[in-house]
């Protein structure tokens, strides 16, 4: 007996109406010109981001644009993939589609002030992209296009919380009004001479001389930070030699660790001058290494969290950024990735992001132990990740690491010449951020750890006595 087909289920598998499979609006090569042109603006916002990481002194704006980088880069691959599946080799995704495209993105790269960037990219790019993707999704043939239906629906979830973060932060700088109404109008100007981001609209004439983009960008490679990150320089407290002295506890260990954490904000200041003053890797390389950024701005993150938890204002404390202040003005972009792999792979015996997390478990502090046991994941992959870019170019992995031991030896840390300089006392933050601890925890301190004063001085800034950020 044959079955009876049910006419009260969805047709389509559920994916879409009958009308929305009989469009013929866009051919496959419509599809693959207008993909490849959202592709080259999401490729281009990966790199505003990472741009401005190093050099964007505010803390949630450098977080952000971490993760809106890697958001970008994660997109403009699957549009990559999508495309090699349309009958397009050679991919040509290396071609610009159109000077108007290119010259707003320029714009906005190379627009001197955070209010004209953060207009630029939330309250211009972001949107006409977002509006691109729904125009696409309105007029393509949903049955038969369905692979990039797909991975356009997804990107449309995480870019509207781009936008969302965005806007308040268009608000916060009050860009709107600040922000030269001609310098906006250059920016829509240069996108409707190139038809829209689709190339499928009007086309008007190009008609206002760039502003900003006339002189190539000029990447500030220095870290700066905000007015709740002082005394910089400090390198009055080692936690390393806290965490790994078994004399302490793993409970007073846990604000090591979260010192160590939020202290990894140095570390996207840092990769991300690797990414840009390596413009020639290939996208593979620029894709994970935006990956293993993110990850690198989210430990710092957790560290935030883990202060709020404990009840302590991490403001109190100096986080330093030596690290990425002399690895960015001190090495070659491929001196520090050889130092950064170095460190990384320092991190995988027993002694490093296990025992951080056997510390975290033992501490009685869930949260404690949570984190360190993503953070530990995630530097697995880090340490995979410097295997494929880094460890590859080199042929061997002793190699490798003898040349990330050499030049991170390198790296001279002055830590008297702070002092002498005035650039810090090197100041010992840990007994008022221990005591405060324990009051919040309602025990009493630790009179051992109380009197701990270990510092940066006699210590070189190698991992053979130390071990570094990431
Ligand atoms: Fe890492
Ligand atoms: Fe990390």
């Amino acid at each position: 007996m044959p079955a009876t087909p049910l006419p009260q289920l969805p047709e389509l598998a559920g994916l879409c109406s009958y009308e929305e499979a009989s469009r013929t609006a866009l051919s496959l090569d419509d599809c693959v010109v207008w993909l490849k042109r959202m592709h080259y603006v999401w490729k281009r916002l990966h790199q505003i981001f990472t741009s401005h990481i190093t050099a964007e002194p505010n803390y949630e704006l450098k977080m952000a644009f971490s993760l809106h980088a890697h958001l970008c880069a994660e997109h403009a691959q699957s549009i990559r993939t999508r495309v090699s599946e349309m009958r397009e080799p050679p991919l040509g995704l290396d071609v610009v589609p159109h000077a108007g495209l290119q010259r707003t993105c320029d714009e906005v790269l190379c627009a001197p002030s955070t209010a004209e960037r953060i207009h630029g990219l939330y309250a211009v790019l972001l949107p006409l992209l977002n509006e691109s993707l729904t125009q696409y999704l309105a007029k393509t043939n949903r049955l038969a296009d369905a692979p990039s239906v797909r991975l356009l629906r997804f990107a449309q979830l995480e870019l509207a919380d781009m936008l969302a973060f965005g806007e308040q932060t268009v608000v916060a700088l009050d860009s709107a009004n600040t922000v030269q109404g001609r310098w906006v109008s250059l920016l829509h100007n240069s996108v409707a001479n190139a038809g829209g981001i689709s190339g499928r609209e009007p086309v008007t004439p190009d008609e206002q001389l760039p502003q900003y983009s006339a002189q190539p960008f000029e990447y500030d490679r220095v870290p700066k930070r905000d007015a709740r990150f002082q005394d910089s320089f400090n390198a009055g407290v080692n936690p390393e030699a806290f965490l790994y002295d078994p004399e302490f506890s793993p409970r007073d260990k846990t604000l090591m660790m979260f010192y160590k954490r939020l202290r990894e904000i140095d570390v996207p200041e840092m990769m991300a001058s690797i990414l840009v003053e390596m413009p020639q890797k290939p996208w593979g390389f620029k894709r994970d290494m935006t990956r293993q950024l993110w990850d690198e701005a989210r430990h710092a993150m957790l560290g935030e969290v883990g202060f709020r938890q404990a009840g302590i204002d991490w403001t109190q404390i100096p986080i330093s950024f030596i690290w990425s202040y002399n690895l960015n003005t001190q090495l070659t972009a491929q001196e520090r990735h050889a130092v950064l792999f170095f460190i990384e792979q320092g991190l995988m015996p027993k002694t490093g992001k296990r025992y951080e997390w056997e510390v975290g478990k033992a501490s009685g502090n869930p949260l404690a132990a949570l984190f360190q046991d993503f953070d530990w994941a995630d530097e697995v992959l880090h340490a995979q990740i410097g295997r494929e870019w880094y460890v590859k170019d080199f042929g061997d992995l002793n190699g490798a690491m003898a040349y990330g031991d050499k030049c991170w030896s390198k790296v001279l840390s002055h830590w008297r010449e702070y002092i002498e300089n005035g650039l810090t006392e090197h100041r010992n933050w840990w007994p008022d951020i221990y005591q405060q601890a324990c009051r919040n925890w309602g025990v009493e301190p630790d009179p051992r750890a109380l009197a701990y004063h270990e510092t940066y001085e006699t210590i070189r800034a190698d991992l053979k006595s130390i071990s570094g950020s990431a």
